[in-house]
C-alpha cells in the first residue's frame, strides 16, 4: 500500500442552472430524449466572466475548510482540466495567482475526463518521494465555453463545476491500494477540440466552421468507455487483492447514466454501492470524479477504513482506475 491520505476534499459549482426544459426552448431536443438517452436532468453553467481557475480557487478554499489546512500548507498545486483558461500558462498559474500562493510548483493536466485519476496518481508519487507534505489536485472545467451550442448531439451532455482534494502522507492505514492508467493516442480523433493548437491555429474559417468546440463520435466513445472502466477497474481490484464486496463505494466518471449502469452490471457492482451524481451536474469530465468524492465526503458516504474505488475514461483515449482506502 503506498501510504497517502486524501485529507479534505471541496467542490464548487457556478449557481447558474440550465434544465433540460431550458434546452428545450433553445434549439431542437427534449427533456424525454436527454433524460432517456443520457440521465442528465440538469447542469450548472457559468458567467461569461467566469474562467475555470475562478472554480479552481472556489473549491480549493472548501477544500482547505474540510482539513483545517491553509494555503501556505499547499506545496504543490495540479490542475486537471479539458477547458483551460489559457492555451499557455497553465490554468494553475492563473489560479496560483489569484489564490496568491506564489513559489510553489504548478501545473496542469491534459487528460480530459480521466485527468483527475493522473493528477492523484502524480501527487501520491510526489508525496511518497517526502519532498512535498500537501498537494492540492483539482479537476475544473467551463465545458459551457468549448461546445458548439448549435450541435445539440454534443452541447446537452456537458456541464461546468470544479472538485479538489488534498494529498498527504498518511502514518495510518488508509492508503492507495492499486492504482492503474492507461491512454490509446491512436484513437484521439473519436474526441476532441479540432482547431485553436498548432495542428490547426485559429483561422476566420475555423470560427466559421465552429471546429473551436468539442468534436465526438458518441457511440464509439459510448462501447470503449464502458470496456475500458470494467477493464481498469477489474486490474485495480486483482492487484490490491479485494472483490466487489470489499468496495464500500464506486465512484466513476459520470459522461453518461447508461455508461454508469453498464459499467457496473458488467462488473457485478450495484448501484447502491455506485455514487451518481450526473442527473444534475451533466459530464463535468476532469471535475467530475472529485467533485462526486467531495459529494459522497460531506453527505457522510464514506467513513474512515472504507475501500473506494474509482474509474474514469475521456478524450485521449484516457483512462483509469484506483482503490484507495479512505
Ligand atoms: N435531442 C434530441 N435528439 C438528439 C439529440 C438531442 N440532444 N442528440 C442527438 N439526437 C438524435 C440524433 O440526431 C439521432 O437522430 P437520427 O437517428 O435521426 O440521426 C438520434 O438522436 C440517436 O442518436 P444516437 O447517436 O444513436 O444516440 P445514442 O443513444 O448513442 O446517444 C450519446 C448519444 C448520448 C452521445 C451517447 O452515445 C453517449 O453518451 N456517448 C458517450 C459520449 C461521451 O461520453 N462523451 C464525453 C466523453 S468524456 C471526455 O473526455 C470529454
Amino acid at each position: 500500500m503506498r501510504p497517502i491520505k486524501i485529507v479534505g476534499t471541496g467542490s464548487y459549482l457556478p449557481p447558474k442552472v440550465l434544465t433540460n426544459f431550458d434546452l428545450e426552448k433553445l434549439m431542437d431536443t427534449s427533456d424525454e430524449w436527454i433524460t432517456e438517452r443520457t440521465g442528465i436532468k440538469e447542469r450548472h453553467i457559468a458567467d461569461p466572466d467566469t474562467a475555470t481557475s475562478d472554480l479552481v480557487v472556489e473549491s480549493t478554499y472548501k477544500a482547505l475548510e474540510n482539513t483545517g489546512l491553509e494555503l501556505k500548507d499547499i506545496d504543490a498545486m495540479i490542475v486537471a482540466t479539458a477547458s483551460p483558461d489559457t492555451i499557455y500558462p497553465s490554468t494553475a498559474c492563473w489560479a496560483q495567482k489569484k489564490l496568491k500562493i506564489p513559489k510553489i510548483p504548478v501545473f496542469d493536466i491534459s487528460a480530459a475526463c480521466s485527468g483527475f485519476l493522473y493528477g492523484l496518481e502524480i501527487a501520491s508519487s510526489l508525496v511518497e518521494t517526502g519532498r512535498y507534505r500537501n498537494v492540492l489536485v483539482c479537476g475544473a472545467e467551463i465545458m459551457s465555453k468549448i461546445v458548439n451550442w448549435s450541435d445539440r448531439n454534443t452541447c446537452v451532455l456537458f456541464g461546468d463545476g470544479a472538485g479538489s482534494v488534498i494529498v498527504s502522507a498518511s502514518e495510518g492505514d488508509s492508503g492507495m491500494l492499486a492504482s492503474y492508467l492507461g491512454a490509446d493516442g491512436s484513437l484521439a480523433e473519436l474526441l476532441y477540440q479540432p482547431a485553436g493548437g498548432t495542428q490547426m491555429p485559429a483561422s476566420q474559417e475555423t470560427i466559421d466552421k465552429k471546429l473551436h468546440s468539442v468534436h465526438m463520435q458518441g457511440r464509439e466513445i459510448f462501447k470503449h468507455a464502458i470496456r475500458t472502466m470494467e477493464d481498469s477497474a477489474k486490474r485495480v481490484l486483482k492487484e490490491a487483492d479485494l472483490t466487489i464486496d470489499d468496495i464500500a463505494l464506486f465512484i466513476p466518471h459520470q459522461a453518461n447514466l447508461r455508461i454508469v449502469e453498464a459499467t457496473c452490471e458488467r462488473m457485478c457492482i450495484s448501484m447502491d454501492k455506485t455514487y451518481v451524481v450526473i442527473h444534475k451536474y451533466g459530464n463535468v469530465p476532469a471535475a467530475s470524479i472529485p467533485l462526486t468524492l467531495d459529494e459522497a465526503n460531506r453527505t457522510g458516504r464514506i467513513k474512515r477504513g472504507d475501500n473506494i474505488l474509482f474509474a474514469g475514461f475521456g478524450a485521449g483515449f484516457t483512462w483509469g482506475a484506483m482503490v484507495l482506502k479512505w
